[in-house]
């Protein structure tokens, strides 16, 4: 249970605007049905669970009825929850914003839907649905104390390996060869969500306005765009139950999770 008062200049950015066709349901990720409930709707639960924002904004595919339905409920859920509860805090304002054609676009435009007097963001992926509170406060932890960019992570637990394409006679053996072999107590996986200093994420995001074609596809998180900068990005640690609900078996580990004997044994910080 969090005892802690939301703080006031925090944002939630919650991106939810991919296709999600890796899930292969023809519908957006956000609004595929996890035991039950939008994957959206677990999200945002999670996020107002963690208690420590004053709105959460939400990137929408354009357009999109039924997410823009389920934020809806989600709003009416959290004005029921707090209705005649004295002492209750106000709860978060929830907004939306159309996403756009990539998850940095989504962030983009989120981020101009922010209240006037936001001073930190966390960024999140619905996708991590299941995402514990304590990953949440941490992150803002991090920030309070001073950084201005934040990930939670989780160490690695499979060699990763660089490769290229096999080139000439050697590709009748093997498409790929590999070139290096990364130190993997160096590694981590990172998951969101990322929080950061407003000022901060908004220069890191006007930078890549420039950037040439390869290096754009290769950004994959908002805290890259940071590195580019050459600031410090903080690592904290985050939770093997923040998945990233990709693939029908990620769907399947999530519902795990929820409501099977996975969910007791699984219950981590
Ligand atoms: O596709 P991927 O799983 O990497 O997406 C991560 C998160 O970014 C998801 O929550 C997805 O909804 C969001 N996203 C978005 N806008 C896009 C692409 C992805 O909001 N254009």
């Amino acid at each position: 249970m969090n005892t802690q008062p939301p703080t006031p200049s925090l944002a939630v950015i919650v991106v939810a605007a991919g296709s999600g066709q890796r899930l292969g349901f023809g519908i957006p990720k956000a609004a595929v049905p996890l035991s039950g409930e939008s994957i959206l709707l677990h999200a945002l639960r999670g996020v107002a669970a963690a208690g420590v924002a004053r709105q959460i904004c939400v990137a929408l595919p354009a357009g999109d009825r039924q997410l823009a339905d389920i934020c809806a409920t989600f709003v009416a859920e959290l004005a029921r929850s707090s209705a005649g509860v004295r002492g209750t805090a106000a709860h978060p304002a929830v907004t939306t914003v159309d996403g756009g054609a990539t998850r940095q676009d989504s962030v983009q435009s989120a981020l101009a839907g922010l209240l006037e007097g936001t001073e930190k963001v966390l960024v999140h992926d619905a996708a991590r649905a299941l995402t514990p509170a304590s990953v949440f406060r941490r992150v803002v932890g991090a920030l309070k104390a001073g950084a201005v960019a934040v990930i939670p992570a989780i160490p690695v637990v499979d060699t990763i390996k660089m490769v290229a394409p096999t080139e000439g006679s050697a590709a009748t053996m093997a498409p790929e060869v590999v070139t290096g072999t990364a130190v993997r107590g160096q590694l981590r996986a990172v998951q969101t969500p990322q929080g950061f200093d407003v000022d901060t994420l908004l220069r890191a995001h006007a930078t890549a306005v420039d950037f040439d074609v390869e290096t754009a596809a290769s950004i994959t998180d908002d805290a890259m765009l940071v590195e580019f900068l050459g600031l410090p990005v903080h690592v904290v640690v985050g939770s093997t139950q923040s998945l990233k609900i990709t693939t029908p078996l990620d769907l399947v580990i999530a519902e795990g999770l929820l409501e099977g004997p996975l969910g007791a044994r699984w219950s981590e910080g």
